[in-house]
């Protein structure tokens, strides 16, 4: 029997309607938007601020246009997985609360927590489903609500994160299309320089800890800005190097939109081409698990069959990597 490989049929992104630009935030927190653009790339990001939604209602929105784009009806899913720390609630999982809205009734899933490397890791894991036969139609999810972990009064976070992030379908082949190979790493002892204190069972939310702050993002950014130019960069050049592949064999790297600073480093490290670089992070800044799927939505129109490409991030955790992927349509 000839090998297969789990393809990606198709993608779709949501972000909210609401941008908040640089020049608001300067009303906010003691910044301006030059500071934010010279050192970070962002101009403006998406909030989720309609009534009622949370992390699943921008997930219903990626599933339905990407079931209608793939022609798929919600009961020929068989998995669902998302990538996310900004979940609905922190049990149960938000992947079988889109899966449930959506009517995919022969769905089993799960959420995966890897920050901004989740969809990295789901897309792995839900690749190694189809590649074994045991699922035909899997959905892999990656999207933050990151401004409900934000404090607004923190200028060093509070202008670097968004909502948003995008959906994809995976499904079989015998034709060498889809994931073909992955380096995911991850360092537990980097939990102290990017987490979130409390509301977990090591310090449960209490009176004191809101009053500190501890239901907020806290980021060390300095030493988190180096460990992801050295994490994504290692992980790329391993996983080009395993598959025998060069800078002009690469028709796309897509990276983590954390910081336009990290991005460019890693290009230059890599000697790689900025122009085969796909960005997207002045439009809407850092969407966690969400970045990686939204750069391929955005750019699905300029992609080709066979067009070899490299996604990578890094994020919290550690969590970081790189995978190599062959887009099939
Ligand atoms: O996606 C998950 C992984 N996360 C990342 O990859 C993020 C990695 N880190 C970064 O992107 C950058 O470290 C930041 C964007 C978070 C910060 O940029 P930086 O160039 O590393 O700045 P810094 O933290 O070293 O701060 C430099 C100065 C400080 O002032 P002093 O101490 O030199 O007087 C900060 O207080 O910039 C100040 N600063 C600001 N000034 C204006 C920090 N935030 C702001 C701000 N506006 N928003």
């Amino acid at each position: 029997m000839s090998k297969k490989y789990a393809t990606i049929t198709g993608v779709h992104g949501y972000v909210p309607d609401y941008v908040l630009t640089n020049k608001e935030l300067e009303t906010m927190v003691d910044t301006n938007d030059e500071w934010i653009q010279s050192r970070t790339g962002i101009k403006e990001r998406r909030i989720l601020k309609k009534e009622g939604w949370a992390a699943s209602d921008m997930g219903v929105e990626m599933v339905k246009g990407l079931l209608e784009k793939t022609n798929t009806k919600p009961e020929e899913v068989d998995m669902l997985i998302c990538a996310t720390i900004t979940g609905d609630r922190v049990f149960p999982d938000t992947a079988n609360t889109i899966a449930d809205k959506i009517g995919a009734k022969n769905s089993f899933g799960f959420d995966i927590n890897a920050a901004c490397s989740g969809f990295l890791y789901a897309l792995s894991t839900g690749a190694k489903f189809v590649e074994s036969g045991s699922n035909k139609k899997v959905i892999v999810v990656g999207l933050d609500v990151m401004s409900s972990i934000i404090d607004y009064k923190d200028r060093s976070t509070c202008i670097i994160f968004g909502d948003g992030g995008g959906a994809v379908m995976l499904e079989p082949t015998e034709e060498k299309t889809g994931v073909q190979d992955a380096v995911l790493k991850a360092d537990g002892s980097g939990r102290e320089f990017l987490n979130m204190a409390a509301g977990g069972s090591l310090k449960p939310h209490t009176p004191e800890t809101l009053a500190a702050g501890e239901q907020y993002v806290y980021q060390e950014g300095r030493p988190v800005f180096k460990a992801a130019v050295k994490g994504m960069s290692g992980a790329i050049k391993d996983v080009m190097e395993r598959n025998d592949l060069t800078n002009d064999d690469i028709a796309w790297l897509v990276p983590h939109q954390a910081n336009i600073r990290i991005i460019t480093s890693v290009a230059s490290m890599l000697d790689f081409p900025m122009e085969k670089v796909m960005m997207n992070i002045q439009k809407y800044g850092n969407t966690t698990a969400g970045t990686l799927p939204l750069c391929l939505w955005d750019y699905e129109s300029q992609l080709k069959k066979g067009d070899k490409i490299i996604l990578a991030a890094f994020g919290g955790g550690f969590t970081w990597g790189a995978t190599y992927l062959v887009w099939g349509y």
